[in-house]
């Protein structure tokens, strides 16, 4: 029988007959001010599989190991169980949201080189900042296993810049997760969507993102679409 396991601000995860083996359901609806705000937006949860789906398929193909397994419909997808690491690892090539907020910047100007951030992912505490001391010191990962996830977000970050590029849109910044499997082996999971990244339009600045939600700039399940078929474009023409 299958159990929900976890309802969250995007996604409900599922069990399934495989124990090493969840059901993801992305749901139609979008939060701001972690989970604070809430709506409901027909189509999003499609719009945002297609996207986590096409760029995990990507990674993948780009060599990255990740919980990936297939999708399953327009809106769930099949994923490798996991023990999650409780820590969001963000990643910044350019000034924007908080960034900007925290040091009084302009949003806009690129960063001389990626900044990288992590924070304990408690939404009871609002996800607050924290460093590798502190996160080895609680027991959230070793030194070694941190410096192994940065290697992967480096590598996602060079992989997805690129891409992105290819499809018009600056990467301006974004949050992965990951996992442990039953054998202690560290994976990328969660999802990589406008939900938890930032893409401005190559011309314009326009906002690509969640941020079109958060700062009430346009439609989101729109938006979302149209990032999906900008990167599956720019995929198609890579091959
Ligand atoms: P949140 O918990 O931040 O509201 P979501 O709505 O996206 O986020 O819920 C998905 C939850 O599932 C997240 O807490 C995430 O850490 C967790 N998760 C993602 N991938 C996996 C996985 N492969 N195995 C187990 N848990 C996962
Ligand atoms: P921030 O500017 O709000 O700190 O966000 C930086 C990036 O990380 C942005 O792409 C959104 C993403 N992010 C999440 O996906 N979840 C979070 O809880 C936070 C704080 C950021």
């Amino acid at each position: 029988m299958e159990k929900l396991l976890y309802t969250g601000k995007a996604k409900q995860m599922w069990q399934t007959d495989d124990p090493e083996v969840l059901r993801v359901v992305y749901m139609d609806q979008a939060t701001a001010l972690n989970g604070k705000e809430k709506d409901h937006f027909a189509g999003k949860g499609e719009a945002a599989n297609a996207i986590s789906t096409l760029v995990f398929q990507y990674l993948i193909d780009h060599g990255i190991t990740t919980h990936f397994i297939k999708k399953l419909s327009e809106n769930e997808e099949l994923v490798k169980k996991c023990d999650m690491v409780p820590l969001e690892f963000v990643t910044r090539n350019v000034v924007a949201g908080h960034f900007a907020s925290r040091y009084g910047l302009e949003e806009g100007s690129a960063l001389k080189e990626p900044v990288e951030e992590t924070f304990y992912k408690s939404d009871a505490l609002d996800d607050p900042f924290i460093n590798e001391s502190a996160s080895v010191a609680l027991g959230f990962a070793t030194h070694e296993e941190l410096a192994q996830m940065w290697g992967i977000c480096r590598k996602v970050n060079a992989l997805l810049t690129d891409l992105c590029a290819k499809a018009g849109m600056r990467l301006v910044d974004f949050k992965l997760e990951f996992g442990r499997l039953s054998n202690g082996q560290i994976i990328l999971a969660d999802e990589f969507s406008p939900d938890n990244c930032r893409l401005w339009d190559l011309e314009t600045n326009a906002h690509l993102d969640k941020d079109v939600y958060r700062r009430k700039l346009a439609d989101l399940t729109t938006t979302y679409d149209e990032v999906f078929a900008r990167l599956e474009k720019a995929i198609a023409e890579e091959q």
